[in-house]
């Protein structure tokens, strides 16, 4: 983290969260791997900082971070079939978004990110860049998270040889 300043604004929004809403349940679901939903869209808002500051964009930091941190609020355990929505990966946006309007008032930034974070599967892309950067950020930040499973259960293998 470069910035000081989108540090302590994460920590602050983040801490607004947790003491307001639902969002610590996203502690006891698995996004990726062994990393929890929790950590993922933290790891995705500061990648999101990440990317925004080096490319010097111009984005609505509390929005950037705010909607990062919603993109994912959907509240199940998406690989329990039994629980899980039909083509989860196609309805899980619309669903956090739901979940997140229920208990917060969203600016049209943060709805576009939460609703546009699977594009190309969605089927408008993102209107603000602020979902633009998110999008990128989540993709990067998921494949990091699942190499790093393989890695492990690799390391895990060879170790058992
Ligand atoms: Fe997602
Ligand atoms: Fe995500």
């Amino acid at each position: 983290m470069k910035n000081y300043n989108s540090e302590r604004r994460l920590k602050i929004i983040l801490k607004n969260l947790n003491e307001n809403t639902r969002f610590l349940e996203t502690k006891n679901f698995i996004q990726h791997g062994d990393t929890s939903v929790y950590e993922h869209v933290i790891n995705v808002s500061y990648m999101a900082i990440e990317i925004a500051e080096s490319l010097n964009l111009n984005v609505d930091y509390d929005s950037l971070i705010r909607g990062a941190l919603l993109h994912d609020y959907f509240l199940y355990d998406w690989h329990d079939k039994k629980t899980r929505p039909m083509l989860h990966g196609f309805y899980h946006p619309g669903i956090a978004l739901l979940n997140a309007k229920k208990e917060l008032s969203l600016n049209e930034i943060e709805e576009d990110i939460i609703k546009k974070h699977m594009f190309p599967l969605t089927l408008f892309p993102p209107k603000y860049k602020e979902a633009w950067v998110v999008t990128l950020a989540d993709k990067i930040v998921a494949t990091k998270e699942t190499k790093s499973t393989i890695f492990r259960k690799k390391v895990k293998v060879g170790a058992n040889i």
